[in-house]
């Protein structure tokens, strides 16, 4: 079936009135699709009978307003890749659909999952622009699961917060995090590199893989750990701003690792600012966290 385009709440959900009744799948993406978000439209076709996928490049979760500007915006190639995965309907709304005038309502979710890392970074209304157009586009898509990337880890631990305080019912589908040849973790903002910036960016999951190495000889003490990474980081043309090891369901920082152990990392290159983690403590680091090489 080829996709269609739909611009608002009302014809999504005439579209998707004769299709319920089976399970539907929805990818929420900003847009500028790449191999990790066709990844998870594979997924959901192969899970689901119905394929929604969102594009919409949320203004609320924005910091600085030049990110937003600089966000790429390609909806015409999406939606030519989306259809080559086979997917049904693209919800594709404005800003005024989901933001109407006098729009005056934030989803919030407390507590250390948004407080840390990129919380503490980006400032808390980033979380709160993800847990409202999050909520807006399942309650617009109301689909059985929707699917994220393992890149944005924090991003799935919020919105699984969200889902079952508000009690959504959906599955929340987190797949592994999507690496280019070189264990980059694919991401819409690595368009934005140079090629110098995108050569020295490959050092971060190379940093990733010295800490999964050290993990894997026996050390557990997560200021060890951090340091490995920050050791291979250390090149003037990267700038860490955070390397940290936290549980990986209450994102709190942990004296020991024992249980699944989230280690993330923010490192700007330029002026692009990029995220990755790893899980360490689990036998199949392939299958939850992507491969490094
Ligand atoms: O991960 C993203 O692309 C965005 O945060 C999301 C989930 C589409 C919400 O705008």
């Amino acid at each position: 079936m080829s996709s269609r385009i739909v611009r608002t709440v009302a014809d999504l959900r005439v579209a998707l009135a004769p299709l319920r009744g089976e399970a539907i799948g929805f990818v929420p993406t900003m847009g500028a699709l790449h191999e990790g978000h066709l990844s998870l439209l594979r997924a959901a076709r192969s899970e689901n009978a119905t394929v929604v996928l969102s594009i919409f490049v949320n203004p609320t979760q924005f910091g600085e307003a030049a990110d937003l500007a600089a966000y790429p915006r390609t909806e015409e190639a999406d939606v030519a890749l989306a259809e080559e995965a086979g997917i049904d309907l693209v919800f594709a709304p404005s800003p005024a659909e989901m933001y109407p005038a006098g729009f005056a309502t934030t989803v919030s979710v407390g507590g250390a999952i948004t407080d840390t890392l990129e919380g503490a970074f980006r400032g808390r209304s980033h979380f709160d622009g993800v847990a409202t157009v999050v909520a807006k586009l399942l309650l617009a898509v109301q689909p059985d699961r929707a699917y994220f990337g393992a890149k944005d880890a924090q991003q799935v631990v919020v919105v699984r917060r969200m889902v079952s305080d508000l009690g959504i019912p959906v599955e929340i589908v987190a797949r592994p995090t999507s690496r280019d040849h070189d264990g980059l973790a694919r991401s819409s903002r690595n368009t934005r590199l140079s090629a110098d910036e995108r050569a020295v960016a490959a050092v971060i999951p190379r940093s990733l893989r010295a800490a999964q190495d050290a993990f894997a000889s026996g050390i557990r003490d997560p200021n060890r750990l951090a340091s490995v990474v920050r050791d291979e980081l250390t090149t003037e043309r990267l700038e860490p701003e955070y390397v940290e090891i936290v549980d990986a369901g209450s994102l709190e920082p942990i004296a020991e690792i024992g249980a699944p152990a989230l280690l993330v990392l923010a490192v700007r290159v330029g002026q692009v600012r990029l995220i990755d983690n790893v899980i360490l403590g689990v036998d199949d680091l392939i299958s939850t966290t992507g491969s490094l090489p």
